[in-house]
């Protein structure tokens, strides 16, 4: 048969899977439950919403343990520990598979793409279902048909794609924030890091497409979107009709009902003075710049392939704070990339003195094979590293405790978002900076937008009041 979109073609095999469903779930008496594990970064947390819209789509109930019958890992390869993590917890998987033979496990995500990791699970791994890469996540229906109806681990990895599949359904995971991917892929390649390996070359969504995804969720309840992508400022170049993502962020302010608007990553090397000014003019765009620095040394970002130096970073930094009074500045950072010397780090520890973090994902460096650092000469030693990246955590905790004070006693805008785990009455909403206040409510308010006094600062963190009228 022929589909207009393919979209529509996956839709065809979700009533197919449907029926399936339905089936399987008459013999057992019950309804069929699914879980998706996701690790990794948001983009991984917006597809795992994705595949689970397909499988609701299918009839799967989705639970909230791994006791279900099919069971999907949404894997992370950033780092080596991300890796080592999934391995154990197969381990744990294939006992309880042993215990109920009819349920399904499906790898995908970052990990998968690589080919010395798809060898090893075809090895060791011959309990896995089905096992699919981050190009074709859109084709989970298609997957889990073709392992229905060949009984045999089916596996389908693609080395790249230009093909962005719209329209199809997602299960967002909260009810009033969500992330809308405006770009796929990355093409910087960053000496140390995985992610162009694994998520392909740069490729943007149409504006029409993700302004009509945001009007969409907008109407069912979301007031604040991330905008995501591997570096949000290449944004728009390879459209048939260029736009800038400054240009991008001016259309989807004007989204009516939409009250806040993140956006994450933008590189330093391509920050553009258009979009400090859409910032610093936008309602709706928080006041929030997560600005990745990795190292404060020229010379390791020369040879991270960053394409800036520690100055050209620490004056792009001052011009937002200048612009955008009281911004919340947020960065990456990694220690012991291959020859930090001290010299190295104690310029990094200058950058974040110089900029006053708010605070900041610090990482270890960490060897990924494929990459050109992994096979750079003069590898930090650990221990050299962990008293390095102790040091670096303690001068972030002075920098954003600093910061954290200067809110005292103002009243601040809060999303709502969940009831807080530790004290009973009490509600967490997020500021627009990003950090977190706790403070008396009831549950029916989550989800709204409510004017909180900051009363007390906990160093990354407030407790406060709600301000009513
Ligand atoms: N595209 C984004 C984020 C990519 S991954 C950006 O450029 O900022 C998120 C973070 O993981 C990176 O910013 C970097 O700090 C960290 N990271 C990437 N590869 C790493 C590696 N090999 N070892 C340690 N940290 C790494
Ligand atoms: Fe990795 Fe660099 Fe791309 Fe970020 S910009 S995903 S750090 S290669
Ligand atoms: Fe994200 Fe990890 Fe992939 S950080 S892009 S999930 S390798």
């Amino acid at each position: 048969m022929e589909y207009k979109t393919e979209s529509l073609r996956q839709y065809d095999y979700m009533e197919q899977m449907k029926s399936w469903v339905e089936k399987k779930s008459k013999e057992l008496g019950r309804a069929l439950t699914c879980h998706c594990t996701t690790f990794g970064c948001q983009m991984n947390e917006k597809d795992s919403e994705k595949l689970l819209g397909i499988l609701e789509t299918m009839g799967y109930q989705e639970v909230d343990t791994e006791e279900a019958d099919l069971l999907l890992f949404n894997t992370c390869t950033v780092r080596e520990n991300a890796n080592t993590k999934l391995y154990g917890h197969l381990g744990q998987v294939k006992k309880m598979k042993e215990k109920n033979p009819h349920m399904m496990i499906g790898l995908c995500g970052c990990m998968m793409q690589e080919p010395h990791v798809i060898e090893k699970i075809k090895e060791s791994y011959r309990f896995v279902d089905i096992v699919f890469g981050t190009h074709n996540i859109f084709k989970l229906a298609e997957l889990l048909k073709a392992r229905v109806d060949s009984g045999s681990m089916i596996v389908d990895i693609w080395k790249d794609t230009d093909q962005i599949v719209e329209d199809l359904p997602s299960d967002r995971k909260f009810s009033f924030k969500c992330g809308v991917n405006i770009m796929y892929g990355c093409n910087n390649f960053c000496s140390y890091c995985i992610v162009p390996y694994v998520r392909g070359r740069e490729r943007s969504r149409k504006p029409e497409d993700i302004i009509k995804e945001i009007r969409k969720v907008v109407s069912e309840g979301v007031k604040e979107v991330m905008l995501l992508g591997q570096n949000v400022n290449s944004y728009g170049k390879t459209l048939e009709e260029p736009m800038s993502f400054a240009e991008l962020l001016r259309e989807v302010e004007k989204i009516e009902g939409l009250e806040r608007i993140r956006f994450m990553t933008p590189h330093p090397k391509d920050l553009s003075d258009e979009l400090i000014e859409v910032m610093a003019d936008s309602e709706k765009i928080c006041s929030h710049m997560h600005l990745p620095m990795q190292s404060g040394s020229s010379r390791l970002l020369k040879l991270m392939n960053r394409h800036y130096t520690k100055e050209q970073y620490i004056a792009l930094a001052k011009k937002i704070q200048e612009r955008i009074p009281g911004v919340s500045f947020t960065s990456d950072i990694i220690v012991g990339f291959p020859g930090e010397t001290e010299e190295d780090f104690e310029e990094t520890l200058d950058v974040v003195r110089q900029v006053g973090f708010d605070s900041a994902y610090t990482y270890v460096y960490s060897r990924r094979t494929g990459t050109p650092a992994a096979s750079m000469e003069n590898q930090v030693e650990k221990d050299v590293i962990k008293k390095r990246f102790d040091r670096l955590l303690a001068l972030l905790k002075e920098t954003s405790a600093k910061n954290c004070k200067k809110k005292v006693g103002q009243v601040e805008k809060v999303l709502i978002e969940e009831e807080n785990t530790h004290q009973e009455g009490m509600l967490t909403g997020r500021l627009e900076n990003n950090l977190l206040v706790h403070f008396k409510g009831c549950p029916e308010q989550i989800g709204t937008m409510v004017d909180v006094k900051l009363t007390e600062e906990k160093g990354f963190y407030y407790i406060g009041e709600q301000v009513h009228g």
